[in-house]
């Protein structure tokens, strides 16, 4: 049979012909991608993994071919793992279309596979598992196939397709046509006729477990011809030291390319806005410097505390938790000169520069808090330290507020002042702009004290309820002359009909798409670990109190006198 075929084989003059004698499905050349979420049976998984890769499926955005395999040490069957995962789905982009079916479809391409994060063993089950919806047979399985069935040798769609070095070489002793035919090219995309088998990895798990499940998912990770790429989640450290240990360890198994460092703030819909509004407006972009723009203010809000993560919480603090990360990385994209393309490198080579340029953090520019239990409407709210994985004698701040400098030519002497915090008095996250004062003062002059000329402002609320607005001063209609402060107001949910997609969303589809501009280089990660790791090094050794302030109240009194310092006063 091997001489019979090899003659029919060698006829073969189009690949198009060659898939029609195999029996193949000529239209069916698309790739393969598994999405492993390491950490399934997790928050983070439940919260915003698994539904945003639902939505991504919804909107057809995921590849024809894709499988989504949780990983985890707890015992589950597959059923079970899509039970857990149904009651996250939600039908968000659009209600009146058939979600239901769609949310069936979907929880039939989950899978589960339970192992240890440090087990190789266990991996290299899943990887097995993952060939089998891949599509691609072992070695030893081929070549039996091949050896005792070679009949039916060019019906098997894996045979020509996954051929591994190994198995090249044995066959090209056993055969000579596999030579002649060159179907010993393995490549990252298959030439002609077959599916490449993509991974991706979605680290979510604790990071003192990132090492052990990357070192034992890369000796497996590779189908061998397709890429295979890994979604680190934040934290990547705690301080420049374990962070540039963490990159070491990750870059002895993965290259940076194959590193997906995500911040989800890059991925939400006003973040990623920043640029356009930016580069894209003549009138944003002249105004962008120390002559006009007197303060930018980056605060991030929630009306709720550490709930449920107490335990991880008080290992970082908000510095390394919010603004080391979310708003240092909106600072950048606010802050940095005009990359020289929308490509990747070179929107995060400018990032990297504008971080460069600023100063450490002083101690004397920053003010932290603890929340403390606070009783409203018949309503006890716990204290951060009623956490029962946090210790009673704390001192890890929930609230902190910053100032931080650039020091080059476009933003010498600008105060960036940061302010994040849990339980306060509302949730939000917003960019604030304040601009300098019009010089003359003209209608102060001519119209005395009773107007009140405010000077502009540019927010940008990230969350909730997504606007852009710009508050100027307006002459009130009618006959006399009175200003006012009013707001040009690009309102989302009114200009937009569409729901904005989850920044989870995004981001995935960007990794699935090898798209990294939204993703953390590791030098970005090292210049700012270095203006941060100074400032909580002193913190933690000195034992700053932090200053205490009641669940839902507006933090604590000290941050509006570090604004003061500065001229500010904070929006
Ligand atoms: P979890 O604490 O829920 O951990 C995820 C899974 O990891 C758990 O379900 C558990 O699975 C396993 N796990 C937990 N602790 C250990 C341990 N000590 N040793 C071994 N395995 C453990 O984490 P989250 O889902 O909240 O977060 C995952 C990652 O994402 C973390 O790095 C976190 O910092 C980051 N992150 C989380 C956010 C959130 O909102 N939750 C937001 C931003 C980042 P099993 O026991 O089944 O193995
Ligand atoms: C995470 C922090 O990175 O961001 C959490 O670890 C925080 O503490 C969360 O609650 C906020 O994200 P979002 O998207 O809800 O604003």
């Amino acid at each position: 049979p091997i001489e019979k075929l090899k003659s029919e084989l060698l006829s073969v003059t189009s690949s198009n012909e060659w898939d029609e004698k195999a029996g193949f499905d000529i239209n069916e050349n698309e790739s393969t991608v598994s999405i492993t979420v390491v950490g399934a049976s997790g928050d983070l998984a439940k919260k915003k993994i698994f539904p945003a890769l639902f939505a991504l499926y919804y909107e057809g955005c995921l590849p024809k071919h894709f499988t989504v395999y949780g990983y985890a040490r707890s015992k589950m069957t597959d059923a079970e793992l899509r039970n857990m995962v149904s009651k996250t789905l939600t039908c968000r982009i659009d209600k009146r279309e058939n979600c239901g079916e769609k949310m069936e479809e979907f929880l039939k391409r989950c899978f589960y596979h339970s192992g240890q994060y440090d087990s190789e063993e266990n991996f290299a089950q899943l990887d097995k598992k993952l060939k089998e919806h891949e599509g691609v047979v072992s070695d030893a399985d081929l070549l039996s196939m091949i050896i005792f069935q070679s009949d039916v040798l060019v019906g098997y769609r894996g045979f020509r397709l996954f051929l591994s070095d190994a198995l090249c070489t044995m066959l090209t002793y056993i055969s000579d046509f596999i030579d002649e035919l060159s179907l010993c090219q393995k490549s990252s995309t298959l030439s002609r006729g077959g599916k490449a088998s993509n991974r991706l990895f979605y680290l979510s798990i604790p990071p003192n477990i990132f090492i052990d499940a990357v070192k034992c998912a890369s000796s497996s990770a590779s189908s061998g011809n397709g890429w295979t790429r890994v979604i680190v989640e934040k934290p990547f450290g705690r301080d420049s030291d374990s962070s540039a240990a963490l990159t070491k360890a990750l870059k002895q198994y993965l290259t940076e390319d194959q590193i997906f460092r995500i911040d989800h703030y890059l991925g939400k819909e006003l973040v990623e806005n920043l640029s356009v509004l930016r580069f894209s407006n003549l009138i944003f972009e002249p105004l962008w410097s120390r002559q006009y723009i007197r303060n930018v203010q980056l605060i991030f809000s929630e009306d709720f505390g550490t709930e449920g993560r107490g335990g991880y919480f008080d290992h970082y603090g908000i510095i390394r938790d919010i603004m080391q990360n979310h708003l240092l990385q909106i600072l950048a994209l606010f802050a940095m000169e005009t990359p020289v393309s929308l490509d990747a490198e070179d929107i995060r080579n400018e990032k990297v520069k504008v971080l460069r340029s600023m100063r450490p953090l002083q101690l004397e520019d920053v003010v932290i808090g603890q929340y403390k239990s606070h009783s409203k409407g018949g309503v006890t709210y716990p204290a951060y330290t009623d956490d029962k994985t946090v210790p009673k004698d704390s001192l890890t701040p929930t609230f902190a507020a910053a100032a931080l400098f650039i020091d080059n030519a476009r933003w010498d002497g600008v105060p960036f002042l940061m302010k994040a915090g849990k339980a306060l008095h509302n949730k939000r996250a917003e960019i604030r702009v304040q601009f300098r004062h019009v010089p003359g003062n003209l209608y102060n002059r001519n119209f005395g004290t009773d107007l009140d000329q405010a000077t502009n402002e540019l927010v940008i609320r990230v969350q909730p309820d997504e606007a852009i607005y710009l508050k100027i001063n307006n002459k009130v209609p009618g006959l006399g002359m009175r200003l006012d402060c009013s707001n040009l107001n690009l309102h989302y949910a009114a200009r937009y009909s569409k729901e904005i997609p989850d920044a989870y969303e995004r981001l995935l589809l960007d990794a699935i798409e090898g798209e990294r501009r939204l993703f953390i280089r590791s030098d970005e990660l090292d210049a700012a670990w270095s203006l941060f790791t100074p400032v909580l090094a002193e913190l933690e050794e000195k034992k700053i109190m932090p200053e205490y302030y009641p669940y839902g109240s507006r933090g604590p009194v000290g941050a509006h006198y570090l604004a003061a310092r500065y001229n500010v006063r904070w929006g």
